[in-house]
């Protein structure tokens, strides 16, 4: 069944677990989640983004989700819009059946350029207004994602603050969260804590001074009753890097965010972890070892198939390892 965002992070909270929010764009990834799901006996939230809109189209996201529920009728569902840019976009989602959208306001409706800490606060408290009038829950974003190696906003595949940005922007003010949460009344804020989109998140493995994990309790404790949400939470597997090195690929030395680190995050009050990249990563991986395995094959459905089966892998690791197996 659908269910709103703040009844799943709600129960998450009591219960003292997290929940991934995969992206999706097409088929084989919404199904990897949900068998996933159903065999983990967990709750999913499943995200699409304004690009996965433009790559599958409305209508067809809305029926595969739609599909999703009726094939899985016994796992609740979250259909969340991922990066809204406007109370505009956030309004088309909610009439096309979303249960929660994301309403972005730390960047300009570019969804590039930072934006003042007014703006932010208005447009999130518009959507927040009207999406609670019909039941959709809201999640907001303080503090903009980014490298505190370098100071990029690291924004590679075009989601995100773009050029430089300083060390404050990159890290979510405790106190100011407490005034955000108390003037829009978000039901679940994503904060700035280092972390970025994509695969180049870090350079070396991530210690505290480059990954603010510390952080997350000093927020929670300011805005208790609302959850916490980590974007750029992809782990960037090794172990699918080099499959995709071996079978054709060039990806340079990169390092995501260790499961254990997101783990203390859930122990701090993150409820909402966003993993987009793991899932590409996997799939690439899959796809490239496939084709290049088995040369004479040419149905598209075998490659599509492995690469169902290897972002199913990430989807059940990740259940696991937040909490929420066994909580649907
Ligand atoms: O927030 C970023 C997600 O990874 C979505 O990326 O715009 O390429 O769909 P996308
Ligand atoms: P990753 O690129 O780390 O998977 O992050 C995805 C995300 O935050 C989507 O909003
Ligand atoms: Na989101
Ligand atoms: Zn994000």
């Amino acid at each position: 069944a659908f269910i709103s965002l703040r009844q799943m992070l709600d129960h998450a909270a009591e219960n003292g677990y997290g929940i991934p929010a995969f992206n999706v764009n097409n088929l084989e990834q919404i199904q990897a989640i949900m068998e996933a799901a159903q065999a983990a006996d967990s709750p999913v939230i499943l995200q699409a983004s304004a690009g996965a809109r433009k790559y599958a189209g409305e209508a067809y996201l809305r029926h595969m989700m739609l599909a999703a529920v009726e094939s899985h009728p016994d796992i609740p569902v979250v259909v969340h819009q991922d990066h809204g840019t406007s109370p505009a976009v956030c309004i088309q989602s909610i009439r096309s059946g979303f249960t929660s959208v994301m309403m972005d306001g730390s960047l300009l409706a570019d969804g590039k350029t930072p934006s003042s800490y007014d703006y932010n606060v208005d447009v999130t408290r518009r959507v927040t207004e009207m999406a609670h009038a019909v039941g959709v829950s809201v999640e907001g974003e303080l503090g903009c994602l980014g490298s505190l190696e370098t100071g990029e906003a690291g924004e590679e595949d075009g989601v995100g603050a773009v050029g430089k940005l300083t060390h404050d922007m990159m890290l979510t003010d405790p106190l100011q969260a407490r005034d955000f949460v108390q003037q829009t009344g978000v039901d679940a804020l994503a904060i700035a804590i280092g972390t970025s989109h994509g695969a180049y998140k870090f350079t070396r493995k991530p210690t505290g001074d480059i990954l603010a994990i510390d952080r997350i309790a000093a927020i929670h404790a300011q805005i208790p009753n609302t959850h916490l949400v980590m974007h750029g939470s992809s782990s960037v597997p090794q172990e699918w890097l080099e499959i995709i090195r071996r079978f054709g690929g060039d990806i340079k030395e990169t390092y995501g965010v260790p499961v254990e680190e997101i783990q203390r995050g859930i122990q701090s009050g993150v409820r909402k972890i966003n993993i987009d990249t793991d899932i590409r990563l996997a799939m690439t991986g899959a796809m490239r070892q496939l084709l290049a395995e088995q040369r004479s094959e040419f149905d598209p459905r075998k490659a599509l198939l492995a690469a169902k089966k290897a972002a199913s892998g990430i989807c059940t690791a990740r259940f696991e390892a937040f909490g929420c197996a066994g909580q649907a």
